[in-house]
């Protein structure tokens, strides 16, 4: 509802598009206009950004219009998602006019795709920064400053920005996210963010758990550990299991998942994405071990037809994926389990499409997050396949996912009636003064009465009434 929590998509109609700042930090002489765009990892970045201007003597301002910088951070997983981004920048490059001293910056996923091609093609940005470069920001400014236009979109395979500590923007004060991982090093043939972030690289675990604990301090209860697929992380050990420092201990997901949950056990730890091809049961073991460990698990499947997803390049078939949704079952029962869907990837037939729906209903997700399939230059499927559904059967297939998701979930929410959940408040109801709202482990959004409850407690909830979307409830002692 207020927030969604998922890695890699395009964050909900309330999030999406809006600007994530904060007022004035520090007060830096000159202002800071950040927009973000796209998944949870971006909205990180945005936050070590922020840091690393603030040092520089920048402070954030919400006002785009008071901004001498304004740098949007940008994805590029589907076509539509640019064009977004294009009708923004031109609306700053009006903006520009009056104020000709304005620096207008790209970062993010467009910046790395297109390079220099929105600067000397398009001409809507003085300045453009690749997902790795952000600590050349102060420098790259400088340069546009100095009358030049300025352009850093080398990757690394090192860069974690692990010694940045996140300005935290948008705040609620009590969730945050902790980037584990940069990079994807799957090449999923429909997907372009392998391009824009480069090599797979983990960061180094003592600097997650003291970012953990510092939160901690700070009176923060939740923190969701990001990474495009976390089920790789690994520390001080090659992907050909080859050590690589004898003299140091080496760290897993699920031994990196344990770590953070011991920070304390009114810290709830949630993660975000799994990979099915890699969701091991070590991984399920540690979650039901630790009960501040959330009970939910996201497991893009994509496609429920094993053709579709050979097509993809996904390394799993529609076999495996039940089996781990069976694991899932087996090993927590109480979890929630959501996923991503693409209709109309290229060769689709009705049969396939159709597999789709069954494996959806097969798994009762309680949540799901769905596209129709958006070409992208250079990734596999561009340059092996014909993008061939047409557009409306794309859509078609798409609205009959919705439908029977939206249907799932309705029914899924009924089965909570009566039950008592541990619930932390996030804040105050958008819709009611006197209603807090806040998720269960299950990532359940719950509506009660605020009482005397404030953001960061815990309360313990029973349902009483529900929809599709939320459900409300009264506070149990
Ligand atoms: N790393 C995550 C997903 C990253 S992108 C994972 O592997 O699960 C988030 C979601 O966007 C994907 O799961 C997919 O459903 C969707 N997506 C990615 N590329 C797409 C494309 N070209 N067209 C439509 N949807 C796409
Ligand atoms: Fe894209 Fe696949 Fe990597 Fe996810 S795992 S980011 S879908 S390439
Ligand atoms: Fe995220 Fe979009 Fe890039 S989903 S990794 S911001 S392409």
């Amino acid at each position: 509802m207020e927030e969604t929590n998922l890695l890699n998509k395009e964050l909900d109609e309330s999030v999406q598009g809006t600007a994530t700042m904060v007022e004035s930090i520090q007060d830096g002489s000159k202002k800071l206009y950040l927009e973000s765009y796209g998944c949870q990892m971006n909205f990180s970045d945005s936050e070590i950004v922020a840091s690393i201007l603030c040092k520089s003597g920048y402070s954030t301002t919400r006002n785009a219009l008071d901004a001498d910088v304004i740098l949007m951070n940008t994805c590029s997983i589907r076509e539509n998602a640019e064009q977004r981004v294009r009708n923004k920048l031109r609306q700053y490059q009006k903006q520009k006019k009056q104020n000709p001293s304005l620096v207008i910056g790209i970062l993010g996923c467009m910046a790395e795709r297109l390079k220099k091609q929105l600067l000397e093609e398009e001409k809507l940005v003085d300045l453009v920064a690749g997902p790795d470069s952000y600590r050349d920001l102060p420098n790259l400014i400088d340069e546009v400053e100095g009358g030049q236009k300025a352009v850093n979109v080398l990757l690394s395979r090192e860069e974690t920005y692990a010694d940045i500590a996140p300005v935290r923007l948008g705040k609620n004060g009590v969730t945050a996210f902790i980037s584990i991982m940069r990079g994807c090093d799957n090449m999923c043939s429909f997907c372009v963010v392998p391009f824009t972030r480069g090599r797979e690289r983990s960061r180094d675990p003592e600097s997650i758990v003291q970012e953990a604990q510092e939160l901690f301090d700070q009176g923060y209860r939740e923190v969701t550990l990001l990474g495009q697929n976390v089920n790789s992380y690994r520390w001080n050990i090659t992907k050909k299991n080859e050590l690589i420092d004898p003299s140091k201990p080496t760290v897993s997901f699920a031994q990196l998942l344990e770590k953070v949950a011991l920070v304390s056990p009114l810290l709830r730890v949630r993660y975000s994405t799994s990979h099915p091809k890699d969701m091991t049961d070590d991984v399920l073991h540690t979650m039901a071990e630790y009960p501040n460990i959330c009970k939910y698990v996201h497991l893009p499947v994509q496609s429920g037809n094993s053709n579709v997803l050979a097509r993809m390049n996904r390394g799993y078939t529609r076999e495996w994926y039940l089996e781990r949704i069976a694991a899932i079952r087996r090993i927590m029962p109480e979890a929630s389990i959501s996923t991503d869907i693409i209709t109309g990837f290229c060769d689709e037939t009705e049969d396939e499409h159709q597999d789709t729906v069954s494996l959806m209903e097969a798994c009762n997700f309680d949540y799901a997050y769905m596209f129709s399939y958006s070409e992208r230059e250079k990734t596999l499927a561009e340059r092996k396949f014909e993008d061939n559904v047409p557009a409306e059967v794309k859509q078609r297939r798409l609205n009959e996912v919705q439908a029977l998701q939206h249907e799932m979930a309705f029914r899924n929410n009924a089965k909570t009636l009566g039950n008592l959940y541990e619930v932390l408040v996030e804040g105050i109801s958008k819709r009611s003064d006197d209603e807090v709202y806040g998720r269960n482990s299950q990532n359940l959004t719950v509506i009660f009465p605020k009482n005397n409850f404030k953001p960061g407690d815990y309360a313990m909830v029973r349902i009483t009434e529900y929809t599709s979307a939320t459900v409300k409830g009264v506070v149990e002692n």
